[in-house]
């Protein structure tokens, strides 16, 4: 590998984007298009003036709602067909490759439905809060929104996402391997608000949450974990809830696994023990080679993923001054750090974060370098500010068995092949 210095500078990223192609030809298109960029049409090019200068483009207020360019219209959320029996028990997947920064676009948040999208009226929505509280209360929309509001980013992450690697690499592409996870800000009030409204009981300990689709879904959050960051979450990325995330309110707890985060949120009861539903017990343990099950594993661990490049995202015969970039995330805090291998975890440098930090959300890291055209081993390590470092797939498996399909969150690694083609693989 050589070595990178330098080649970080403008000037340097210059030299490198020229001598990677770059340089004005007379005559042929191709002669003087960059390495790995389409040729596209010559007409549209210099010294040509392109048709959207020539022409007058489409008034304001044409699309009342705006959408990415025609250009953009592959990047879109999708599913893996053979993985669930129903479209409306099933799940689609972030386009993570695609995407920068910390925040998922409302219209790409991957979707997990037990019993399809419920289309709730705003008008006729309720939150019903009961059990051991002084007063039950029923919440209004309208009610919800008049109460004071925060505005947090939390990354959402199903305890499955990953679930397919466990046995070995699967599925080509990050989309696949590690988009059942989105990261938005939501806007929202505090779950601690409301339960002061009603006023808990003494001896109240658990809390049930109760979705309103058609499965009904119900988990059971530890009052302790109500009382301190969960939230009655109404808006994300400053619009409303899009349905397929819980319009018009969903729970939000942040750090832990997402089956928890009851969409279309309606009724939320207060007992002294938790409730031990059919489902929750059996489709969300984590199943031990000995036959045992980790219980009550709400919390998601460190994680990270170079989104860039990889299966989706190849280099292309693109060597040279290259950004590798990516996501990590914990449940227990914010990122401390990230690391990146370029040799399948011999050597380890260290990756820069950009962007905020925010505690339990998507943090974005970018690691610069000069690629010279030789076989890759891209693996990236997170560690949060507890000092918890992510694990290798095998030293997970050591503890875990394959049995699970849960909690997966070991070290990925992408083989980039000398034509720049990505493969999802694992180093012994
Ligand atoms: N809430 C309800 N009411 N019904 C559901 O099917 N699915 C859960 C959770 N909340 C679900 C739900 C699961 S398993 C996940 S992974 C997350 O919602 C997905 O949230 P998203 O669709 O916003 O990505
Ligand atoms: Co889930």
């Amino acid at each position: 590998m050589k070595d990178p210095k330098g080649l970080t500078s403008r000037r340097g990223f210059l030299r490198s984007g020229l001598a990677a192609g770059g340089v004005i030809a007379a005559g042929g298109a191709s002669a003087g298009t960059p390495q790995g960029t389409p040729p596209g049409n010559p007409a549209n090019q210099p010294p040509n003036v392109p048709d959207w200068t020539r022409n007058l483009g489409e008034g304001v207020a044409v699309r009342g709602y705006g959408k990415p360019s025609e250009f953009e219209k592959g990047i879109i959320r999708r599913d893996v067909e053979w993985l669930t029996a129903s479209r409306e028990s099933s799940v689609s997947f972030t386009p993570l490759h695609a995407l920068d920064g910390p925040i998922t676009p409302n219209g790409l948040c991957f979707e997990r439905h037990h019993s399809g999208i419920a289309e709730v009226d705003p008008a006729d929505y309720r939150l019903i809060l009961h059990g051991l509280v002084d007063k039950p209360l029923i919440f209004t929309l309208d009610d919800i929104r008049r109460m004071p509001r925060v505005n947090r980013a939390y990354f959402c992450e199903c305890a499955a996402n990953s679930g397919m690697e466990w046995r070995g690499a699967q599925l080509n592409g990050c989309q696949y391997t590690h988009g059942m996870v989105h990261s938005v800000m939501y806007t929202g009030v505090p779950l601690k608000t409301l339960l002061n409204e009603a006023g808990v009981r003494s001896n109240a300990k658990w809390l049930l949450l109760e979705g309103g689709d058609s499965a009904a879904m119900t988990r059971s959050l530890p009052l302790a974990k109500a009382l301190d960051d969960v939230l009655i979450a109404y808006r994300m990325n400053g619009e409303m809830l899009y349905p397929e995330n819980g319009y018009p309110v969903r729970a939000v707890i942040p750090g832990w696994e997402a089956n928890m985060w009851v969409k279309w949120l309606r009724r939320i009861e207060l007992g002294d023990e938790p409730w031990h539903h059919r489902e929750e017990t059996s489709k969300y343990t984590d199943l031990l080679e000995n036959g045992k099950a980790r219980r009550f594993t709400y919390v998601m661990d460190a994680k990270s993923v170079i989104t860039n490049p990889s299966p989706q995202m190849p280099l292309n015969h693109r060597s040279g001054f290259t950004v590798l970039s990516g996501l990590a995330w914990s449940g227990r805090g914010k990122i401390a750090r990230v690391d990146v291998s370029l040799d399948g975890g011999r050597n380890w440098r260290t990756a820069r974060l950009d962007g905020p930090v925010w505690d339990k959300a998507l943090t974005r890291f970018y690691f610069e370098f000069d690629w010279d055209g030789r076989e890759l081993l891209l693996q990236s390590r997170a560690m949060d500010e507890t000092g918890y470092v992510q694990p290798t797939k095998n030293e997970l498996r050591k503890v875990r068995g394959v049995n699970s399909i849960y909690h997966n969150n070991g070290i990925q690694t992408w083989h980039v092949h000398k034509n720049g083609e990505v493969e999802n693989v694992e180093v012994s």
